[in-house]
């Protein structure tokens, strides 16, 4: 995944500038980082520390990893110097082993595992032989297979260049000063004016001029767009951590989104809706946690005659058969995750119309749908997923609600701050069963994706083994794996007998039954009035449960081990 930041400025900065920047992008990734600013490299591991070195610079660039090639180490970090050259990269670079054995043929050595550092040595090799910058930018989009959002400095020139092919790029432009970061974030608070890369774009910039070329040397005529969204939540305020303040918000967002699907976007929703009703065929895709809510999205859609299917991005095209009778509908809070983006290009080339549900404005996902609503869920600083999801299953309900679903989607945000009292319970469950390796979830009809969802959380954020499955396969194998004590959480809507009876299965073998219900005598109660109310106010539960068997286990919950909170790679 990985974050980058590259600022070239008429007035002088020191690297506090480009570092507390980076530190906006740090839920990329976070296991190393550095930073270059013409005169020193700096590379370390672990979380980015912002400090000022007291020197003035007008160039610079940064980096924080999400390792792909190479292990988490000092040398593999980021920037990545070839003589005069130094470079950061987000991105995988497909042919790099090819390459690398080229360049060391001709004399290059390597100081780092990664596959980045190729391109390094591939625009050393241009500049000793004295081509120009353009030319060797243009070279590098020839050579390159994979992906890149890449910048690079050469010693003794005044300008920074870029480079892209399907990773995020955005270029801020300020008064005499422009900053390219991964996304919008990173300058929201200096401009709201920015140039997104396309595919296959390179730029040369100065501090006061951008020139953009695509891959065939011709210049681009690229305008800046305005852009309003307000910067990145940099404070937990009174909470511990960020998952925890933003669980809190999800009434709050909620109830947002609801006032502008009804007001704001009401057209592009209806637009949606149209879209849905022409079309023979809706298909969801998402990737983790937006995965869960495509899926409800589709079971409620499903619920009302609506041919619907969610699947997952990342095997797309295996499972799915799209053409220009189908509506495929991106979910994604980021609008940047790489199986997503794979998978709406597969459903392009095949001729369905693209539609998205995103979190993050502008984002590339929105860009490349014909139809884009926002969730309007605000910054999502913890890598786990909270108020996106509960914003994303939102969408699905109002969805719903206008296929003629009727399921109280007014009521919810204040059901939502209901359910939040429901916490003492959870952190007194939590400090009982933080010490289980092993954790099920069972849940039936819509309670099978909440099942996953909750599995997922737990499962990032607490490190407890967790596998969230359809309460009716449990006797088809898992059962052997119960035993005395285990936790098992079963989803219980309206006291469905066959969830009592897989709760009652588990039980006589031993097992800790814990029960989210809807019902008087639900310890867990939700105040659901429908079975989609239901699974939207369980999943919050979950949250909060994964949450505090995290906390319990004192681990670091905004930013879990191998994590990143945008998935750039495959
Ligand atoms: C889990 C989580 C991930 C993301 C997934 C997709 O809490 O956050 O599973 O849901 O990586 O990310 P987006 O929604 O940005 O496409």
């Amino acid at each position: 995944m990985c974050g980058i930041i590259g600022i070239v400025s008429k007035e002088p900065f020191t690297s506090k500038e480009p570092l507390s920047r980076l530190k906006k992008l740090e839920y990329r990734g976070y296991d190393s980082w550095g930073y270059w600013n013409g005169k020193q490299l700096t590379k370390k591991m672990g979380k980015i520390v912002v400090y000022d070195d007291g020197t003035d610079v007008n160039l610079a660039i940064c980096h924080t990893r999400w390792a792909t090639h190479g292990g988490v180490t000092e040398w593999n970090a980021h920037p990545h110097r070839a003589g005069k050259v130094t470079i950061v990269h987000n991105g995988i670079i497909e042919n790099y082993a090819e390459l690398r054995e080229e360049l060391k043929k001709k004399g290059a050595t390597f100081a780092s595992e990664t596959d980045s550092e190729v391109i390094a040595h591939l625009v050393e090799q241009g500049v000793n032989e004295k081509r120009g910058m353009e030319t060797i930018l243009k070279g590098l989009l020839a050579t390159l297979k994979g992906t890149f959002a890449t910048l690079i400095m050469v010693d003794g020139d005044d300008k920074l260049y870029a480079a892209k092919r399907d990773s995020p790029l955005a270029l801020g432009i300020c008064k005499s000063r422009m900053i390219l970061a991964s996304d919008i974030y990173a300058f929201s608070d200096a401009t709201d004016k920015a140039i997104f890369f396309e595919n296959d774009e390179y730029a040369v910039l100065t501090a006061d001029s951008y020139a953009f070329f695509g891959a065939d040397g011709q210049p681009i005529k690229k305008t800046p767009k305005t852009f309003a969204w307000t910067t990145v939540a940099e404070s937990k305020d009174s909470y511990d951590h960020f998952m925890r303040k933003e669980i809190d918000e999800e009434p709050v967002v909620c109830q947002r989104l609801i006032v502008s699907l009804q007001g704001e976007q009401h057209d592009k929703f209806e637009q949606l809706v149209g879209l849905i009703r022409k079309a023979k065929k809706t298909v969801f895709t998402a990737a983790g946690t937006a995965y869960h809510a495509s899926l409800l999205g589709a079971s409620f859609l499903h619920q009302q005659g609506i041919n619907a299917q969610a699947i997952i991005a990342s095997e797309f095209e295996n499972f799915i058969t799209v053409d220009r009778e189908t509506v495929v509908i991106a979910v994604s809070q980021s609008g940047e995750t790489m199986d997503v983006i794979e998978a709406v290009k597969y459903s392009k080339e095949k001729g369905a119309t693209i539609a998205s549900i995103v979190n993050v404005p502008y984002s590339t996902i929105e860009r490349m749908s014909s139809l884009s609503l926002q969730i309007l869920a605000g910054p999502e600083v913890a890598v786990a997923s909270t108020k996106a999801f509960t914003n994303q299953s939102t969408v699905m309900l109002a969805l719903a609600q206008a296929f003629g679903y009727a399921n109280g989607l007014e009521q919810l945000p204040e059901k939502l701050t209901e359910t939040l009292q429901l916490e003492p319970k959870l952190e007194r469950l939590a400090k009982e069963l933080h010490h289980h390796r092993d954790l099920y979830v069972l849940g039936r009809k819509l309670g099978y994706p909440v099942s996953r969802e909750i599995a997922l959380k737990i499962k990032e954020i607490s490190y407890i083994h967790a596998e969230g499955m359809m309460g009716g396969e449990l006797k088809h194998g898992t059962i052997a794996l119960i035993e005395e004590g285990t936790p098992v959480v079963s989803l219980v809507y309206d006291d469905d007998p066959k969830m009592r009876s897989s709760t009652q299965e588990v039980k006589a073998r031993g097992a800790h039954a814990v029960v989210i219900g809807s019902t008087e005598h639900d310890e867990l109660r939700v105040p659901a009035e429908s079975e989609a109310e239901f699974a939207i106010l369980a999943s919050t539960v979950g949250q909060l449960f994964a949450y505090h068997l995290a906390k319990e286990r004192g681990l670091p919950i905004d930013k879990p081990r191998n994590l990143a909170k945008s998935c750039t790679v495959l």
